[in-house]
């Protein structure tokens, strides 16, 4: 008895001690894509994000985020931040391979376009893919034409993917998969407005459903 006792607590103790190990390999794994930039994480958020307390603008300097890019867009066109100057930015990173998240926040997207009719006439919708290897100007050009007629794809150089993601504080980090021509990319989905002059005005989290995020925009009377 006293011997079965024993056995159990030493499998719990090496049972936490395991799980300790993976939860530092993982957060490890975590970082490998970016340069000591801290990605965007859920503590970050709250000040931002749609909740009921956040009014109009609160989120604006919160969170520094943004700035300017030098893409392609899915027309082949060398773009800047210059090329969308006067309108709402609705953005969104992600890579035209992603089984799920990514075609679900399109379509949130799409839907929220279409919900807010004339006042979606100020805001232009954005697709930035993280995953420029795969993702070329063909790749992302079939991919937006299947959600929102507005949404524009943007690409670029790897360096010019990752200045852009640094500057959103986008995390991704690519996880080997066979069945998805090699690998699969786990990143953050947040989808953002920004304001014309390039400020935040707020971070949606997944969770947010289209029409919570249309709501927000309507209360924020842009
Ligand atoms: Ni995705």
């Amino acid at each position: 008895m006293a011997m079965r006792k024993h056995i159990v607590r030493w499998s719990i103790l090496f049972l936490i001690g395991v799980s300790i190990g993976l939860l530092f390999t993982y957060r490890e794994a975590g970082n490998s894509l970016d340069d000591g930039i801290t990605p965007l994480s859920p503590d970050d958020v709250p000040a931002a994000t749609v909740s009921k307390e956040v009014k109009s603008h609160a989120a604006r300097g919160t969170i520094n985020l943004g700035g300017p890019f030098s893409l392609t867009d899915h027309n082949g066109k060398a773009v800047t931040e210059k090329d969308y100057a006067g309108s709402y930015k609705l953005l969104f990173f992600g890579f035209t391979f992603c089984p799920m998240v990514c075609p679900t926040e399109l379509q949130k997207m799409t839907l929220i376009m279409n919900e807010l009719g004339e006042a979606g006439a100020k805001i232009q919708p954005l697709f930035i893919t993280v995953d420029p290897e795969r993702d070329d100007v063909e790749a992302i050009k079939i991919y937006v034409e299947q959600f929102h007629p507005r949404l524009i794809g943007l690409t670029g150089t790897r360096e010019q993917i990752d200045d852009v993601m640094n500057a959103y504080r986008v995390y991704a980090t690519k996880v080997e998969n066979e069945m998805m021509d090699g690998y699969m990319i786990n990143h953050s989905a947040y989808t953002y407005l920004m304001d014309p002059e390039d400020e935040l005005i707020a971070i949606y989290p997944a969770k947010d459903t289209a029409m919570d995020i249309v709501n927000d925009i309507k209360g924020r009377a842009l």
